[in-house]
């Protein structure tokens, strides 16, 4: 299965999708795609010899009608989002039905939606005394962190003492979480069942 992974930062997550990728060989990432026009993500992606696209309206940018051809030719499968932080056009998002995922650093659909991203989702999470917190891989529908909930996993953060400690706890989970919902797919095990979202064993 080929895939795509949105970007806009460090690319941790995006290492991990590769270094899943290399260990299952069930998909490969056949491009990266960023909003901005270089980050470590993108160095990720040469590294691995990935190619790269920017996309958006700045110059030299491609459109995302342009992009939806490129991913045409490259016969994509699956968009993963992982801290791409813009929102998707509807176009876009309606062109690929229940095939683009994104993953959230906490337990939608507490601590989600506009401005809740990096640091501020753990620092409400930390402030709320919550005991637990986690990540949530979610289909991509037309407003952010709304789509029909794939996959969570929990962390205990009953004792830490800083909202980037949560952070650190909630980063090894999504490194497992996203490369684990992306092999299901793979293997044609997420389906909507009952309206559901459902990860067949
Ligand atoms: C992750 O915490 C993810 O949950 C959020 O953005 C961050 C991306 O981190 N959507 P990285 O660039 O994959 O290291």
């Amino acid at each position: 299965m080929n895939i795509a992974v949105f970007v806009s930062g460090r690319g941790s997550n995006l290492q991990a999708i590769i270094n899943s990728q290399i260990e299952q060989s069930k998909f490969e990432v056949k491009a990266v795609v960023s909003d901005k026009i270089s980050c470590p993500a993108f160095e990720i992606a040469v590294k691995n010899s990935i190619p790269t696209f920017s996309v958006g309206g700045k110059e030299g940018f491609i459109g995302y009608s342009e992009l939806a051809e490129k991913f045409d030719k490259l016969k994509i499968e699956l968009i993963v989002l992982a801290g791409f932080l813009k929102l998707i056009p509807d176009s876009f998002v309606n062109k690929y039905p229940f095939k683009i995922i994104n993953i959230h650093p906490a337990l939608l659909p507490s601590f989600g939606g506009h401005g809740m991203y990096g640091i501020n989702v753990h620092k409400a999470v930390f402030e709320s005394s919550a005991k637990v917190s986690g990540a949530t891989v979610h289909f991509v529908d037309l407003t952010y962190d709304t789509g029909r909930i794939i996959a969570q996993r929990c962390v205990d953060i009953s004792g830490v003492k800083s909202p980037e400690e949560i952070a650190e706890k909630v980063l090894n989970v999504e490194h497992e979480i996203l490369p684990y919902v992306i092999k299901k797919f793979a293997e044609n095990k997420v389906k909507i069942i009952d309206n559901r979202a459902v990860v067949l064993d």
